[in-house]
């Protein structure tokens, strides 16, 4: 693949709400993130993707945008983000935003005009006469945060379309105005120098029609609306008119996407994407249900990914996810070594490595014991849709915890004094009773600490052509294994990762010889053939001329 700055930098993404809270009101704000740069500089890392900055009410925590020009007042103000953007550029930092563009905020200055019909607004959203003399909604789609997916508003006297939260209306991109507010957007922020975007949910924002879906455990509706044609046109023009002439990266968040259009996606559309099948791959079709976790399967899901498209957004966490050690490790004895052992696939397989605040320290799930404490709109949604079901309590709280997306999105944890060391008042957000004990100083003292390795990869990856731009072949492995190998011109690498809390054998055939440039165990012996619970190793290779 052709260098670019995305191709061995690591990405960090930042949740500004729960990051670093600079002035003391409990809110996580862009003075606190522009005081942690040294510390993400220390770490390595070469690309900063800032969840919602931009002036909100904060229904979805940011995804609800009221205006994509302003800051939200509870992160600072516009000089702040200029400060931030610039004092990073000069720790050779990059920021990618968070675009979104699916739908806004219901107190976003067009939806507010949209609600006049004799307004050129109206015609930015979804409005609709409903069924049956206006008493049902105009189809029966769901919305993914639970309920349906229109509301209605006495105002209009017509419903309005929400993918999301009834105060996330959807845009109509059939509308050509909406592409051109889009675009100049965009060139706002390129402008202001940030590199990119994060384009969130980018892969349904073109509904072919509005005729009713079928009936799936996953809703209603999504066959008219994810990845069609249009969808796609879009991203092509907006590639040519913009992202084609800058250096940028563009990373697409996009739900339920397979191989065929995961191709499409990568020709003139975008950089890379986030696919979601190897984090659905400890859930049954409803999230609510946990699916028992096979090692094999997550390789397979990954090999796949790797083998269908040229360039992954490598991801295990973000502020939608539960904490992955739990998930795909082992949070006792074995948590330092499995967390680290998930930190090599991330930068060994092909793409940009995404690590989630506080991933690094290998910081888990948020223990919430009651509905007061839910702040995330979906966990709210779905408890109230379960209590009319007259489930008891502690299994909603239970059901519920399953995808709470709360559970990553309690403050980092900077040190063990007070709150964390994320704030000097009560945070938002409560925080990790663990704080104690995980927490970044006392990462950063033991020089065996997941943050270590993360740091250590980082650089490894940073410099090694054939980790970041080389070529990716699978070996024949048992199935709970790894093994793979990355080749540039001048250098090679494999990658050996047992996946399982069991031993595992390697392929007898393989006789691996070079020098091990990183391993999770401190004593990695090429010559042996068993690998323990979790553990990982690159080797690097001689290449023969
Ligand atoms: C994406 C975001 C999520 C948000 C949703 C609606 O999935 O990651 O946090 O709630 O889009 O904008
Ligand atoms: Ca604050």
């Amino acid at each position: 693949m052709e260098k670019k700055y995305f191709g061995n930098h690591a990405v960090y993404q930042i949740y500004p709400r729960s990051f670093c809270d600079g002035n003391g009101d409990g809110i996580g704000d862009i003075p606190g993130i522009i005081s942690k740069l040294d510390y993400l500089s220390k770490l390595g890392i070469g690309i900063i993707w800032l969840s919602p900055v931009y002036a909100s009410p904060n229904s979805d925590m940011g995804y609800d945008i009221s205006d994509y020009l302003s800051i939200n007042p509870d992160y600072g103000t516009m000089e702040d983000m200029e400060e931030l953007i610039a004092k990073a550029k000069e720790k050779g930092i990059r920021i990618i935003m968070d675009l979104v563009v699916n739908h806004t905020s219901d107190e976003h200055s067009w939806f507010k005009q949209s609600k006049d019909k004799n307004s050129p607004y109206h015609s930015y959203y979804y409005w609709r006469k409903g069924k049956n003399n206006n008493k049902l909604p105009p189809n029966n789609w769901t919305s993914m945060f639970g309920g349906g997916a229109w509301s209605y508003c006495p105002e209009v006297g017509e419903y309005y379309l929400h993918l999301y939260g009834e105060k996330q209306p959807d845009l109509d991109w059939h509308n050509p105005a909406v592409y051109e507010e889009v675009k100049k957007i965009i060139t706002f922020w390129l402008d202001k120098g940030i590199y990119g975007f994060r384009c969130d949910v980018i892969n349904q924002i073109w509904k072919e029609t509005l005729k009713d879906g079928k009936k799936t455990p996953m809703g209603c509706g999504m066959e008219h609306y994810l990845m069609k044609e249009g969808n796609h046109e879009i991203l092509r023009r907006l590639n040519k008119d913009i992202f084609s002439k800058r250096d940028v990266m563009v990373v697409g968040e996009t739900y339920m996407v397979d191989h065929k259009n995961g191709v499409k996606f990568l020709n003139n559309e975008l950089d890379m994407f986030f696919e979601f099948d190897h984090t659905n791959v400890d859930k049954w079709k409803l999230p609510l249900f946990p699916r028992k976790y096979h090692p094999s399967r997550m390789k397979d899901i990954l090999y796949g990914w790797q083998k269908a498209v040229s360039w992954n957004a490598l991801y295990f966490e973000n502020h939608d996810q539960l904490r992955s050690i739990k998930r795909f490790g082992e949070e006792g004895a074995l948590k330092k070594v499995s967390g680290k052992m998930l930190a090599t696939i991330l930068f060994t397989l092909r793409g940009t490595p995404f690590i989630y605040e506080g991933e690094e320290i290998g910081m888990s799930d948020l223990p919430i014991e009651q509905y007061e404490e839910y702040r995330d709109v979906s966990a709210q949604n779905v408890y109230k849709i379960l209590e009319r079901f007259h489930f008891s309590k502690s299994i909603i709280l239970k059901l519920v915890h399953n995808f709470n997306r709360d559970n990553a999105r309690s403050p980092m944890q900077w040190d063990d004094s007070p709150n964390g060391g994320f704030s000097k008042k009560t945070p938002w957000i409560t925080v990790n009773p663990n704080y104690k004990e995980v927490n970044v100083v006392s990462s950063l003292e033991d020089p065996d600490s997941i943050w270590h390795y993360y740091e250590k990869l980082i650089a490894l990856r940073k410099n090694n052509d054939a980790l970041s731009y080389g070529s990716f072949l699978s070996l024949k492995s048992h199935r709970d294994i790894m093994v793979f190998r990355r080749d540039s011109e001048k250098e090679a690498a494999l990658v050996v990762i047992n996946l399982s809390k069991k031993k595992r054998k390697l392929p007898s055939i393989l006789k691996i010889s070079g020098k091990v440039l990183i391993s999770n165990y401190p004593d990695y012996l090429t010559s042996n053939q068993t690998l323990r619970p979790f553990e990982a190793a690159i080797i690097a290779l001689k290449k023969v001329a």
